[in-house]
């Protein structure tokens, strides 16, 4: 199969965990686009979505899926999203797209958290992906070398600004030994906005495509 079959048939797997009458949190990327395709044939048993980008949001909205406010909505009971790497600990690495701040939001306001991936995706350890972190542009400087001092060697993405009108700074070779604890250290870095370490809020469960069948981790 190639990854985009993967890619598919997790994100068909993670339909059956939409009930009716539920506000569905939706994530962004690849793994996320053919959920919203498969949202999208369903989208009369749904009250709405949450879009964790401008992104999804234009997708899930081409389909005809109301996009509501999460300020709006309260908490949601399923968030469903992609990630760049994940452990069997369900600690993840988020941001590949630079939606990672948001995707946060959701997935702290949601009950559970449905992560789907290929298989490419499961590491013993967190880093060979460089980790993004979110940053205020005025800050840029200032948090680089703080993560340096961390062990980082962090990288600008040249030419990006996410949907919050920030920049990211990419991580690149740290062998993340402990999630949680980085994660909280990089975010007590004045000028972060967050970062894209998923392990104090990790998925619930893990929809993983394989050759042999969707494996699900929890
Ligand atoms: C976007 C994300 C994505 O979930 C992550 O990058 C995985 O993307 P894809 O499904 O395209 O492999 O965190 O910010």
């Amino acid at each position: 199969m190639t990854q985009d079959e993967l890619k598919k048939a997790v994100a068909e797997a993670a339909l059956e965990y939409v009930e009716s009458g539920m506000i569905v949190g939706v994530g962004t990327g690849s793994t996320a686009n053919f959920f919203i395709d498969g949202l999208a044939g369903m989208k009369g048993k749904i009250d709405g979505t949450v879009a964790s980008s401008e992104a999804s949001a234009d997708r899930l909205r081409g389909h005809g899926i109301e996009v509501m406010d999460l300020n709006q909505t309260g908490d949601l009971q399923l968030y469903v999203d992609g990630a760049d790497e994940s452990t069997r600990h369900l600690h993840l690495i988020k941001g590949g797209g630079g939606a990672l701040t948001r995707e946060k939001i959701v997935a702290a306001a949601s009950e559970k958290f449905v992560c789907i991936a290929d298989e490419s995706k499961l590491v013993d350890t967190l880093g060979a992906f460089p980790l993004p972190v979110e940053v205020i542009p005025m800050a840029r400087s200032y948090v680089a070398r703080e993560i340096v001092k961390l062990g980082g060697q962090p990288v600008l993405r040249e030419g990006f600004t996410t949907d919050n009108g920030n920049v990211i700074l990419d991580i690149q070779n740290m062998t993340i030994l402990d999630p949680v604890e980085l994660e909280t250290a990089l975010n007590h870095i004045t000028g972060v906005v967050t970062n894209g370490l998923f392990a104090r809020r990790g998925a619930n469960v893990l929809l993983l495509g394989t050759e042999s069948g969707v494996e699900v981790l929890k």
